[in-house]
């Protein structure tokens, strides 16, 4: 660890193959910045079983969810890379956290709300704990900056609200953390229905693009994208699935939305649509690649899994001992 630098964590669910919403809002951030920061990225798996998983394929989400953060460009020499659940602090620190969070505060949460909609039948406590885990993530780290999607906005609000709480009944033990998110890219919308976001729960297999997704896979869902009924690559309000593809458009070829109007003046959605394809495609054809080759090498991964592991479990033994001591427990 480089104690000039300040440090900075985000976590990603392994319930299903990332999609091009968590790329371009997280992980692309996370590769761009990982120079910069004592950076520490995990698989929260921990978090996934809020909802029913297979465990079979559970197992292997995370492996493959893993494998992309090195295929993605992360270092796991330089970072910390690793599995929430492999490092046990994160569920001790969750409990206490939950002895200094109110049940008010979790009962506001969107996510919390919108979840137990729509798996009605099994709301269980984790579900409405999860933030507290998701503090005690960014907290156990003193994660100085947290770099998310806009949907994650209000757990990491929640997160320094309870640092604060704690720090002011035990005097400073927590580092602040700040949110980083990207304008373009903070809501990846889905390419079905341009007013939600991209969700790796939709059952629309159109709505999505995952990072692993082939070429010709990635073009035809791009075509399918729903639109609106004129014909002007333009950001006006009420276009709101042309404005997520100039935003993808965007975010990929370093494109300002004037540039991107300039160059589809005069074409129809079909150009454009192709365009935002083949780009996307391009973009993600060199981690494909990587992956494959990672994938390959088991022996490397479980090494990789295990320093991780090691490394995660060492950078947060001292901020567990340090609450303990401040909660009153004994420490042998
Ligand atoms: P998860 O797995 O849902 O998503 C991983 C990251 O992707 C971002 N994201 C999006 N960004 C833009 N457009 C979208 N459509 C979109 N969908 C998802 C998310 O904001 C996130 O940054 N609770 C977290 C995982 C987590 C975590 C943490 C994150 C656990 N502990 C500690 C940060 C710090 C989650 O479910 O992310």
């Amino acid at each position: 660890m480089d104690e000039q630098k300040k440090n900075m964590l985000s976590l990603i669910q392994p319930t299903n193959t990332p999609h091009l919403g968590n790329y371009l809002g997280a992980m692309q951030n996370w590769v761009r910045l990982q120079n910069d920061y004592n950076c520490y990225f995990g698989i929260a798996d921990l978090h996934s079983i809020t909802v029913r998983q297979d465990p079979a394929k559970l197992r292997a989400q995370i492996k493959e969810s893993y494998a992309l953060l090195i295929a993605a460009g992360l270092d796991p020499e330089k970072s910390t890379l690793f599995v929430q659940g492999h490092n046990c602090h994160h569920a001790e620190l969750s409990w206490i956290l939950s002895c200094y969070t109110q049940f008010g505060e979790l009962s506001r949460m969107t996510q919390f709300k919108d979840k137990s909609a729509k798996y009605s039948d099994n709301i269980n406590a984790g579900l409405f704990t999860y933030p507290v885990l998701m503090a005690a993530d960014i907290l156990l780290y003193q994660a100085d900056l947290v770099p998310v999607g806009a949907d994650q906005k209000q757990h990491l609000e929640l997160a320094r609200n309870i640092a604060q709480r704690f720090n002011g009944v035990y005097g400073d033990t927590f580092t602040m953390p700040e949110p980083y998110i990207t304008k373009t890219t903070a809501k990846v919308m889905s390419l079905q229905e341009p007013t939600k976001k991209m969700s790796k729960s939709d059952e629309n297999p159109n709505a999505s693009v995952w990072v692993l997704d082939d070429k010709d896979t990635i073009i035809r869902k791009f075509k399918r994208a729903v639109t609106d009924s004129e014909a002007e690559v333009c950001a006006r309000e009420g276009k709101d699935g042309i404005i997520n593809l100039m935003s993808i458009y965007s975010a990929v070829t370093g494109r300002s939305f004037e540039e991107i109007e300039a160059e589809f003046k005069g074409k129809g959605y079909g150009d454009f649509k192709l365009a935002v394809g083949e780009a996307t495609a391009d973009m993600l054809a060199p981690m494909q690649a990587e992956f494959k080759r990672i994938s390959a090498d088991k022996a490397y991964l479980e090494n990789c899994m295990k320093q991780g592991a090691e490394k995660a479990y060492k950078a947060t033994r001292k901020t567990l001992q340090k609450v303990h001591k401040k909660v009153g427990f004994v420490v042998l």
